[in-house]
């Protein structure tokens, strides 16, 4: 297992670049599952999660390559089951359910564990699934879906679901009628999944906002469609401008869909402006100072940037308090911030954190992908040697993050252990 070491107090300078987004990408790619004609994905970013995928598609059938940032598919005899050794390592493989069941009637995931950060339960997913004529049967831990044909449903969630929402645009598209699907989410991945199927031929209306209409169609083909960027990756970025006291101008930002995060972190003090070579990041001559965050469903603040702006609340004048109001357990990098000198207490889903001098650097450990984000910002800008081990976790989510970083001036090194 790889561990990157850092050594910190050096502020960021110069242009740094955003991939593909993952979230967007893995929907995509499982919506290949639903044409009928060869397809090329651009902008798609080489990831851990991305591989796993490639490999699920193949298993089910599809022929997938991925040649740098492009993956191509071609459609082949659909197999309906997806392997548990493989599902166990990637939840977002429930994603090819929708298409399973809308394409061929049949499907068999295994039922995806919980993670680090909560126990993810897919109970909206089939509670739908079943509205459009899906029945499912539990057999040694998978999920097995049978429908003759799914027809169109009005589904109201009980919460807006990201995953669901994009598991029912797939199967709806396909589908014999016309589906609604209310309290359904807004993330932008959730659009630029309607807009890919859209420019299959889907007939979508409503996405990116609570309540979206598809229309089935009989079959969906197209060519090629490129990846919106990495929001997550982007906020990250932003932040670690922010942390470091540097100044970077990164490129392919979506910032129009990062509103609430550039809220919270000019809040914080950061100076951060648009314009058409990137977005300009920087911390303001008074320095970081403390804000209150509350984690919600888009539009609202991201729960994936959530550990990266609590690294930054660590060294930030004043306090800052921290509501995780999404997953049930997600301050797994709280502890090991604070055997780098942070202070922070946690009471049920709100952190309290007090800002100090400065961090020093530690042996930490990571345990989900975002946590493992926040811990690297924070070997950046703490004084000393930082080793956050277990980075497979990073390497789901962050294309090449260190020579990225390091192209900017960080001295990050990966070290086989
Ligand atoms: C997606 O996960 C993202 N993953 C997550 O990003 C992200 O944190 C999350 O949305 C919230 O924005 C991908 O897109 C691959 P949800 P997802 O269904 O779809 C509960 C990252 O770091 N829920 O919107 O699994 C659930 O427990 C990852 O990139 C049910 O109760 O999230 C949670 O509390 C981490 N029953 C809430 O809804 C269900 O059937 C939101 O989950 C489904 C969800």
């Amino acid at each position: 297992m790889d561990k990157l070491v850092i050594e910190g107090g050096v502020p960021l300078h110069g242009t740094i670049e955003v991939s593909g987004s993952k979230n967007a990408a893995l929907p995509i790619l499982f919506s290949a599952i639903l044409l009928d004609s060869p397809f090329s994905f651009q902008n798609v970013p080489r990831l851990q999660d991305i591989t796993t995928t490639i490999r699920l598609l193949r298993m089910l059938g599809l022929s997938c390559e991925q040649e740098g940032n492009t993956v191509r598919t071609e459609p082949g005899a659909l197999n309906p089951e997806a392997p548990y050794d493989l599902v166990r390592t990637m939840r977002a493989s429930v994603l090819c359910l929708g298409p399973l069941l809308t394409r061929l009637g049949r499907a068999r995931v295994s039922l995806p564990g919980g993670c680090a950060i909560g126990a993810r339960p897919v109970d909206q997913h089939l509670k739908a699934f079943e509205q459009m004529g899906a029945r499912f049967d539990l057999e040694g831990g998978d999920i097995v879906g049978r429908c003759s044909r799914l027809h169109g449903a009005h589904i109201v969630f009980d919460m807006p679901t990201v995953g669901g929402t994009e598991n029912l645009l797939m199967a709806a598209a396909l589908a014999d009628g016309t589906t609604i699907l209310e309290n359904a989410a807004r993330e932008p991945e959730v659009v630029d999944l309607a807009n890919f199927l859209r420019s299959c031929g889907a007939k979508i209306s409503g996405h990116g906002t609570g309540i979206i209409t598809v229309e089935g169609v009989t079959s969906l083909s197209g060519e090629s469609y490129s990846i919106m960027p990495d929001r997550i990756e982007a906020g990250t970025f932003l932040a670690a401008a922010g942390i470091t006291g540097g100044k970077l101008l990164v490129k392919n930002c979506p910032f129009a869909e990062l509103e609430t995060v550039v809220g919270k972190l000019e809040q914080m003090g950061m100076e951060i402006t648009n314009s058409e070579e990137g977005v300009l990041a920087q911390c303001g001559k008074a320095g970081l100072h403390g804000t209150d965050v509350k984690t919600q469903p888009y539009p609202g603040f991201p729960t994936d940037m959530q550990a990266q702006i609590m690294a930054m609340m660590t060294i930030a004048s004043r306090s800052s308090i921290v509501e995780e109001r999404i997953f049930e357990n997600r301050f797994m990098h709280v502890p090991e911030m604070v055997r780098m000198g942070a202070q922070i207490t946690i009471s049920g889903r709100t952190a309290m954190i007090r800002g100090v001098e400065h961090l020093i650097g530690a042996q930490v450990m990571a345990s989900d992908l975002r946590a493992s984000a926040s811990l690297v910002l924070a070997g950046l800008a703490a004084h000393g040697t930082t080793h956050v081990r277990r980075i497979y976790h990073l390497d789901r989510g962050y294309e090449e993050i260190e020579k990225k970083l390091n192209a900017v001036g960080a001295r990050i090194e990966r070290v086989e252990q």
